[in-house]
């Protein structure tokens, strides 16, 4: 598929017509939800990373042969917390339904080959969809679904944004082969990793910032006021450190949120710089207004965006 989008929005509706149902977690990606718009299926919501709550949904549905679809993320981006993975397909199996997961954040950085949290979780092989992106740790575009469904092949027919719009180019698909090559051959840049995600949040966590609780390459800072969230998010850029906001409408408007990522290539040494960067940005008082940016000022460190 040409982007990641592209492949949930037509993969659920290729895969789900109007008798069917599909089961999402409330916290699902726009593509998720827009994909869900643009069906006849009946789509029911179940509370997010909850398999509980996915389960008196399911046990509400009237017994039929409608087929069910559960789509959930391995590791969700804005919270940064990962599905309980191997719960939800306890709950699938025991109701007869399909499910796919979205890996987007997850692939490359989850799992002993980096095939994402259900390799991580061990049960890859109870999944019958799997969508990934190119544009998070792979620094491509495109986007992908895998399943051992022989019908899936069917969907090179009937998924309309793999039929009637350009694939990749070839040098964006040359730099993702390689891309997986180096996830493949080199698993101790998934340690470095690690390490660079502990190091970040015990730091923030020290200089007295919220943080979401789950270890992840996505670290969300916890603000909430809206006006607070971006005046700090200036000050940050202002002195050379990008992160991504989160404001409405991505959010509730008091939960708004400061999302850092960490990447295998940042050192130490980028750590050390962005968390001096932040403890200066919240010794500021709150309410200042963000100095302007000298157009010498270059960035220091750009933990990169994953959205
Ligand atoms: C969970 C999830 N799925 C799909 C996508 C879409 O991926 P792409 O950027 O390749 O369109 C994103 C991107 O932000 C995402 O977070």
């Amino acid at each position: 598929f040409s982007t990641g989008y592209q492949a949930n929005l037509s993969l659920i509706g290729a895969l789900c017509g109007p008798d069917d149902v599909i089961l999402i977690d409330s916290d699902s990606h726009a593509s998720i939800y827009d994909a869900t718009r643009q069906t006849a299926s009946q789509v029911v919501a179940f509370r997010h990373n909850a398999p509980e709550s996915l389960r008196r949904k399911l046990e509400r549905l009237p017994r039929s042969r409608r087929n069910r679809l559960v789509v959930v993320e391995g590791l969700y981006s804005i919270r940064g917390d990962v599905a309980p993975l191997r719960d939800i397909v306890d709950v699938c199996h025991a109701y007869g339904a399909y499910v796919l997961v979205d890996e987007a954040h997850s692939l490359g950085t989850y799992g002993a080959t980096g095939l994402g949290c259900a390799e991580a979780q061990g049960v890859l092989a109870q999944i019958d969809f799997v969508v990934g992106t190119f544009s998070k740790s792979l620094a491509g575009i495109g986007g992908v679904c895998v399943s051992d469904h022989p019908e899936l092949r069917a969907l090179h027919f009937v998924a309309r944004a793999y039929v009637f719009t350009a694939s990749g180019s070839a040098s964006n698909i040359a730099g993702v082969r390689a891309a997986v090559r180096i996830v493949r051959q080199h698993p101790e840049l998934r340690a470095q990793l690690w390490d660079n995600i502990r190091r970040l949040r015990r730091g923030l966590q020290d200089i007295g910032y919220v943080i979401g609780d789950t270890e992840s390459p996505i670290v969300p800072i916890l603000i909430g006021d809206e006006a607070r969230t971006i005046g700090l998010w200036q000050r940050l850029l202002s002195a050379g450190l990008y992160v991504n906001v989160i404001v409405p409408p991505g959010c509730p408007v008091d939960q708004c949120v400061l999302r850092a990522s960490c990447s295998a290539a940042h050192t130490a040494e980028h750590t050390a710089r962005a968390l001096e960067i932040f403890a200066r940005a919240t010794g500021q008082a709150t309410g200042s207004e963000p100095q302007a940016r000298s157009t010498s000022d270059t960035p220091i460190v750009t933990l990169q965006s994953t959205s």
